[in-house]
């Protein structure tokens, strides 16, 4: 059974994968700060896993604390050697993810995640671990073009997407030192959102969240009083940004074939679009919301945000012809996943 380290495990995306790579037979270490997760989520990973209460214990294990602190995930690879689990993989969750923070704290940005991304690599590096696979996103393309393949032209439009294009530079820099043992993927994820069909484990985040669904949500639950749409003077047929938005449970299960991958092919480095294919515009994706979930939405229009773009979808041939991947869950099952969380959340 190979060990798998998590970091940000804990979060949005993390946790989601967690699950699924636990339920796939795989043990879990996750590292996470609780920065902008809760408790709550740890328990919620083992409690909907398939494994048995005396054998959880074994199989997830949580450590509290920060990227940037050498010394703990020494110890991390330390005690999984001791425990005769080395961890075999690494999936690099954790960072500060905020388009708009990072133009007012770029420092931050660089600090987390990019000095953090240094410092799990080189001990990876002591410990002989070569195999990664790395959270990027597509905001390494900006606005460059509205539906990028992964060779198409990087261009961040923040400094949130120059972080994540430095990593994949960084990544590419590791992977030339020694190809014939590194094995990475970059996954570059479009739009996230939807929750676990339990409506157990979702989205949960402490920092005031920047992304559309938590705030569709909580204008749905009253306790906002309305959906601020950024820009409907954008290049698209009804003016609202346009975006690809990916169900969670189908980019959990997309790190699990990137994994098999990676595992059963020679070592290399190979960068991936996870998204739908589909754009949706912020209107049709609210008159989604309203219409499965039958609940109201108000919104009003207010300036565009700096650092967004008018439309953003993935081209994802690439990840659908490598991977043994095809995300399942449509737009509806993704508004109907996301609410059931936060109806449960709130209530
Ligand atoms: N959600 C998105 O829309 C999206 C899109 C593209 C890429 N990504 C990337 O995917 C990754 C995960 O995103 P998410 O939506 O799950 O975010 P999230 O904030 O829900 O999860 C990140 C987790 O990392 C933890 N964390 C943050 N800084 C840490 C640190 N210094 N040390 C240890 N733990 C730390 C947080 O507590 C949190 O649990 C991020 O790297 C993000 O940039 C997210």
């Amino acid at each position: 059974m190979r060990t798998i380290l998590t970091t940000g495990g804990n979060g949005f995306i993390g946790s989601h994968t967690c699950l699924v790579l636990l339920n796939a037979g795989f043990n879990i270490i996750i590292l996470d700060s609780y920065l902008n997760s809760s408790k709550k989520t740890f328990q919620k990973i083992s409690d909907l896993s398939n494994i048995k209460n005396l054998e959880i214990s074994k199989r997830l294990k949580f450590y509290k604390g920060d990227i940037r602190d050498s010394f703990l995930l020494d110890l991390i690879f330390k005690e999984a050697e001791l425990n005769q689990t080395p961890i075999f993989c690494v999936i690099h969750f954790a960072g500060l993810k905020s388009v708009s923070e990072s133009n007012i704290k770029p420092l931050n940005y660089w600090e987390v995640n990019v000095s953090g991304t240094i410092n799990i690599l080189n001990i990876m590096d002591k410990y002989n671990c070569n195999n990664f696979v790395y959270s990027s996103s597509a905001a390494v393309y900006g606005g460059s073009k509205s539906n990028p393949n992964e060779d198409s032209i990087k261009k961040p439009a923040n400094p949130y997407g120059e972080t994540k294009l430095a990593v994949e530079h960084l990544l590419q820099n590791l992977y030339l030192s020694s190809p014939e043992n590194w094995r990475i993927a970059v996954l570059r994820y479009f739009n996230p959102i939807g929750a676990h069909e339990s409506g157990l484990l979702g989205e949960d985040p402490n920092i005031e969240a920047t992304n559309i669904f938590p705030d569709i949500c909580k204008v749905a639950l009253g306790k906002k009083e309305f959906l601020n749409i950024y820009g409907n003077d954008w290049p698209t047929p009804d003016g609202t940004g346009i975006r690809d938005y990916v169900h969670v449970m189908d980019l959990a299960d997309g790190h699990f074939e990137a994994m098999q991958f990676l595992f059963n092919n020679d070592p290399q480095i190979i960068h991936l679009n996870l998204g739908t294919g589909i754009g949706t515009s912020v209107l049709e994706l609210i008159h989604t919301f309203e219409k499965t979930n039958s609940i109201k939405v108000p919104y009003k229009f207010s300036q565009r945000r700096i650092g967004d773009v008018a439309n953003l979808v993935a081209n994802n041939k690439l990840a659908l012809t490598k991977l043994n991947w095809m995300p399942k869950r449509n737009i509806k099952k993704m508004c109907v996943d996301s609410w059931n969380w936060y109806k449960n959340k709130f209530n």
